[in-house]
């Protein structure tokens, strides 16, 4: 496998997560009443939109080095989103969870992300211009992490250290679910594809030995044709 080859789904995942964090902390500071977490949210969600807009860019270069096959089947559309579980069709995270989970969510993921940035990072090199901006947006993700974290321990003091591993673990299960997910859409894509491109095969034949000169209405008495012709 090609480095790049192995470098566009990770890079194709990763802006899906990071598109999607950003959604979801517009959402938050949507529906949240005070100002002051509001521009918390905010700040969040630029940080995140600027992750996902640096994921498309290395993404996009290397589509451009890749065949258009390649290319194609990681060209980003919207709706995967939610098709991939990145975001639910049943809502934002913060209009399902109570806000106590929701942060504790925040909390847990900004932490797991960071580990995910250290796997691209040494694919990138450390030393690249790439490594570099990957590593600034590690630094932006430990600082979302700590934020929460803050929140946390002064709203919910009484928590115990155990408890936040329970959703650290929950979180980790749920990406790999994620994963067994897209990688069984992959699976169903090998096998239905040479399929669809039989039906394809099927069909072309057939409508090339269909005779089109029959459908010409010209210098034809279409009162003389039949009511059951398709003409
Ligand atoms: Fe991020
Ligand atoms: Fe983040």
């Amino acid at each position: 496998m090609t480095k790049i080859q192995s470098e566009l789904p990770i890079f194709y995942e990763t802006a899906h997560a990071e598109l999607a964090s950003a959604l979801e902390m517009l959402a938050a500071c949507k529906v949240t009443n005070s100002p002051k977490q509001a521009l918390g949210y905010f700040m969040h969600a630029k940080d995140e939109y600027n992750h996902a807009r640096y994921f498309f860019k290395m993404l996009s270069i290397r589509g451009r080095r890749s065949s258009i096959e390649t290319a194609r089947d990681f060209r980003f559309t919207p709706p995967s989103l939610i098709t991939k579980g990145y975001i639910s069709n049943k809502g934002f995270l913060v209009e399902k969870m109570m806000l106590k989970d929701f942060i504790a969510f925040v909390y847990t993921n900004e932490l797991l992300a960071k580990s995910s940035f250290e796997k691209i990072l040494n694919l990138v090199g450390r030393s690249t211009e790439e490594g570099k901006k990957i590593s600034s947006i590690m630094t932006d993700e430990l600082r979302h992490h700590g934020m929460a974290k803050k929140y946390f321990l002064k709203h919910y003091p009484a928590l115990q250290p155990y408890q936040l591993m329970i959703y650290r673990l929950r979180e980790t299960l749920n990406n790999r679910g994620r994963k067994i997910y897209d990688a069984n859409l992959k699976f169903l894509d090998r096998l239905l594809t040479p399929l669809y491109r039989i039906l394809a095969f099927v069909a072309g034949t057939l409508a090339r030995k269909v005779n089109l000169s029959e459908f010409k209405r010209e210098g034809k008495n279409l009162m003389e044709i039949s009511s059951n012709s398709i003409l």
